[in-house]
C-alpha cells in the first residue's frame, strides 16, 4: 500500500496502464477532498481479491468460512443500524425538482453540492482510497456503460469484483479519453491518528445522491448493499433509466433500464422464449430467474439472464433486446434453501460472501428457512450467541450473498451476449396478501403500461422503514427511477407506439395471496413454472383464457397442473376479482395519479376512468 506523503496529501502512484488524464485528475481531486492515507488502484486480480479479504478477516470484518464446507467463502456483519438501502437518504438531483418527480427525494444540485463537499472533507482520513474501475454489461461491448467507484471500503471493492466486469482491462476500453460515470463513496468514518477501527465503520448520516445532468453519483455513510456497490441501483438503473430516457429525448428510439430479471424458457420440443419480469424488491426475481420446473414438466428448461437489472433496446429487427448489466447476483438468503431454489444453492456452495447470515458452529452458514429445523446453538447476524429459544432471527431478513453469476448451474449461453436478447414476455408482479389475482394478460400494451404502472406491493426488509405496507411501486421502480415517473410512464407508452407489433405481451402476477390463516395459498418457487407455460402458450396462441375486469385470465383448465393436487377451490381463491376490494384499489390508483398529475399520460387516465365505468356497472 501507498506511503501517505509529507503534509497529509496522498501519493496518487498512478499505474503505467492507465493513460486517462482526466481520470487521473479527478481522482486527484477526491483525494485531495477525502485526504485518504493512501490510493489503492484495483487490477480486479484474484491475487487482489484474496489480498483484501484477507485484510479485512484480519481486521475483524469478515470472518473465514470452515474451508471444507464452504470453501473460499467469508462471512460480513454489518452494522446493526446499517443493513438495507435508505430510500428516504436518496436523492436525485436533476435541474429542477420537476426533473426528479413527486415520488424521488429533490433537492437543487448546487445545494447538494455544498452539503456534500462538507460532509466528503476529510471523510476518508486514516483510509484507503479505492479506485475500483468497472464495466456494467460486457467489456468494450457497445451497449456497455463504464463507471470507476472511489471507495473507502474494501468491502465494496470486493463486492464490486464478483458484482460487475471489475478490473484492469476496463483501462483499455477507456483509453486515453473514454466516457466513464464517477461514483464517489465513503463510509463517512474517518480515522483519527492512531484511533482503532470498528468492524463496519459507517455513518448516521447517510445521503445516496445521483446527479442525472452530468452522470455523477454520491454515497455517504452506508457500506452496504445497494447504498454502496454503486454500480448496481445508482448507476445501472438511476442514472441508466435516465440516459435511455434522454436518447429519445434526444431523437434516439431511446431504451430502457429495469427492474427486471431475465429467464430463457425452452420446451421439450426445442422452443425457446426469453422472458423479462419486473417484481420489487424481495419479491422473487432471484428465484424466478432460476427456477426448476417441477415434476410432471420433463423436458422444460429454465435458465437465467439476469436476476435484478435488465437493459432493454429495441433491435434492427424491431424486437426489444435486454441484456443483464451485472456480473454477479447479490441475492436475498432468507427463505432459499435447496427445495425453494436448489440452483442458487448450487451457486452460493463457494466462492461466496455472506453478509448477514448466522455462523454455524462448524464454521458454516445459516438463515431462517435453510433447513426446517434450526441448529442448536448459533452465532447470529450481530455475533451474539443464539439457540431456537432465541427471540430474534438469527439472520437480518435482507442477509445478502454474493456470488459470481457464472457459477449459477443454469447459467443462460447467452448471459454475456453483447446482443441481448428477444423479449417474447414482460411480467409483473407485487407482493399483495389480497385483491390482486395469481394471473393477468393485458390485452395490449396501454392496458399493460397501466397494470405496471399501478402495482402495488407490500414493502419489504430490502429498504430500511416499515415492512409489509402495501405502497405503489409503478414497474417494481419506485425506489430506482432516475427521472419524473411520469415522464417514465409516457417512454414506455412512446417506446411501445415505436415497436408496434413486436412489441412483447405484457402480463401482471401475484404469487403472494394468502387465505384466513395468512398462509400463501399458492405453492409458488417451482410451480410459477404452471403459470409461465400459460403465459408462452398465449403468446404462441394456444392457450384459452377469459376476460376478467382487466384482461385475459386462465380458468382452471387452461392451467398444466401435472404432478400438482391445487384444486379448483384453491385456484378460485387466489384469481378471484372482488369488486368491492378493487372499488378501493382504484381510490389507490387516483391517489397515485394526482400525485404524478404533471405530464401524466392522458392513455393512463382514460385506461383508469374505463376501468371505473365497469367497475360502476
Ligand atoms: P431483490 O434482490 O431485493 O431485488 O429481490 P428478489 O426479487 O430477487 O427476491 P428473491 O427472489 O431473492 O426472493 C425474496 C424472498 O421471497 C425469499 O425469501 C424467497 O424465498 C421468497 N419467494 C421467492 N419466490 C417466491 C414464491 O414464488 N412464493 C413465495 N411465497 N415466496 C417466494
Ligand atoms: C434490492 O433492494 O432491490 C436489491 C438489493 O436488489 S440492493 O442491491 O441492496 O439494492
Ligand atoms: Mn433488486
Amino acid at each position: 500500500m501507498n506511503q501517505p506523503v509529507m503534509g497529509g496529501v496522498a501519493a496518487l502512484n498512478v499505474p503505467a496502464y492507465i493513460k486517462h488524464q482526466k481520470l487521473i485528475n479527478w481522482v486527484a481531486d477526491i483525494a485531495a477532498l477525502t485526504k485518504p492515507a493512501s490510493i489503492y488502484w484495483c487490477d480486479g486480480s484474484e491475487e487482489e481479491y484474496d489480498r483484501l479479504c484477507q485484510l479485512m478477516v484480519d481486521g475483524g470484518t469478515m470472518k473465514r468460512l470452515n474451508p471444507a464446507k464452504r470453501p473460499n467463502s467469508y462471512l460480513a456483519q454489518s452494522d446493526p443500524t446499517d443493513v438495507a438501502r435508505v430510500e428516504d437518504r436518496t436523492y436525485i438531483c436533476s435541474a429542477t425538482k420537476e426533473q426528479a418527480g413527486p415520488t424521488n427525494n429533490w433537492m437543487a444540485p448546487a445545494e447538494m453540492r455544498d452539503t456534500l463537499h462538507g460532509l466528503f472533507d476529510g471523510c476518508m482520513a486514516g483510509r484507503v482510497l479505492y479506485v475500483v474501475p468497472f464495466s456494467m454489461g460486457p467489456l468494450g461491448s457497445p451497449i456497455a456503460h463504464i463507471g470507476v467507484e472511489l471507495s473507502d471500503s474494501p468491502y465494496v471493492a470486493v463486492n464490486m469484483r464478483i458484482m460487475t466486469r471489475m478490473g484492469k482491462a476496463v483501462y483499455d476500453v477507456l483509453g486515453t479519453d473514454g466516457e466513464f460515470v464517477p461514483c464517489v463513496h465513503s463510509v463517512g468514518a474517518p480515522l483519527a491518528a492512531g484511533q482503532k477501527d470498528v468492524a463496519w465503520p459507517c455513518n448516521p448520516t447517510k445521503y445516496i445522491v445521483h446527479y442525472p445532468e452530468t452522470r455523477e453519483i454520491w454515497s455517504y455513510g452506508s457500506g452496504y448493499g445497494g447504498n454502496a456497490l454503486l454500480g448496481k441501483k445508482c448507476f445501472a438503473l438511476r442514472i441508466a433509466s435516465n440516459m435511455g430516457y434522454q436518447e429519445a429525448q434526444q431523437g434516439g428510439t431511446g431504451w430502457l433500464a429495469e427492474h427486471m430479471l431475465i429467464l430463457g424458457v425452452e420446451s421439450p420440443e426445442g422452443k425457446k422464449h426469453y422472458v423479462a419480469a419486473a417484481f420489487p424488491s424481495a419479491c422473487g426475481k432471484t428465484n424466478f430467474a432460476m427456477l426448476i420446473p417441477p415434476a410432471g414438466f420433463d423436458g422444460w428448461k429454465v435458465t437465467t439472464i439476469g436476476d435484478d437489472i435488465a437493459w432493454i433496446k429495441p433491435g434492427a429487427d424491431g424486437r426489444l433486446y435486454a441484456i443483464n448489466p451485472e456480473a454477479g447476483y447479490f441475492g436475498v438468503a432468507p427463505g432459499t434453501n435447496e427445495k425453494t431454489n436448489f440452483n442458487c444453492m448450487a451457486s452460493m456452495k463457494e466462492n461466496t460472501i455472506f453478509t448477514n447470515v448466522a455462523l454455524t458452529d462448524d464454521g458454516d452458514v445459516w438463515w431462517e428457512g435453510l433447513t426446517k429445523e434450526a441448529p442448536a446453538h448459533l452465532i447470529d447476524w450481530q455475533g451474539k450467541d443464539w439457540t431456537p429459544a432465541s427471540t430474534g432471527k438469527a439472520a437480518h431478513p435482507n442477509a445478502r450473498f454474493t456470488v459470481a453469476a457464472t457459477q449459477n448451474p443454469v447459467i443462460d449461453a447467452a448471459w454475456d451476449d453483447p446482443a441481448g436478447v428477444p423479449i417474447s414476455a414482460f411480467i409483473f408482479g407485487g407482493r399483495r396478501s389480497t385483491t390482486v389475482p395469481l394471473v393477468t394478460e393485458a390485452r395490449n400494451w396501454t392496458e399493460g403500461v397501466y397494470m405496471a404502472a399501478t402495482m402495488g406491493s407490500e414493502t419489504t426488509a430490502a429498504a430500511a422503514g416499515q415492512q409489509g405496507v402495501v405502497r405503489r411501486d409503478p414497474f417494481a421502480m419506485l425506489p430506482f427511477i432516475g427521472y419524473n415517473m411520469s415522464d417514465y410512464f409516457q417512454h414506455w407508452l412512446d417506446l411501445g407506439s415505436k415497436i408496434g407489433a413486436a412489441a412483447p405481451k405484457i402480463f401482471c402476477v401475484n404469487w403472494f395471496r394468502t387465505d384466513a390463516d395468512g398462509k400463501f395459498v399458492w405453492p409458488g418457487f417451482g410451480d410459477n413454472m404452471r403459470v409461465l407455460k400459460w403465459m408462452l402458450e398465449r403468446i404462441e396462441g394456444k392457450a384459452g383464457g377469459v376476460e376478467n375486469l382487466f384482461g385475459m385470465t386462465p380458468s382452471y383448465e387452461d392451467i398444466n397442473w401435472n404432478g400438482s393436487d391445487f384444486s379448483a377451490e384453491q385456484f378460485a381463491q387466489i384469481t378471484s376479482v372482488d369488486k368491492h376490494a378493487w372499488i378501493e384499489e382504484l381510490k389507490l390508483h387516483t391517489e397515485l395519479f394526482d400525485k404524478l398529475a404533471y405530464h401524466l399520460p392522458a392513455e393512463l387516465t382514460d385506461a383508469k376512468a374505463a376501468l371505473e365505468s365497469k367497475l360502476a356497472s
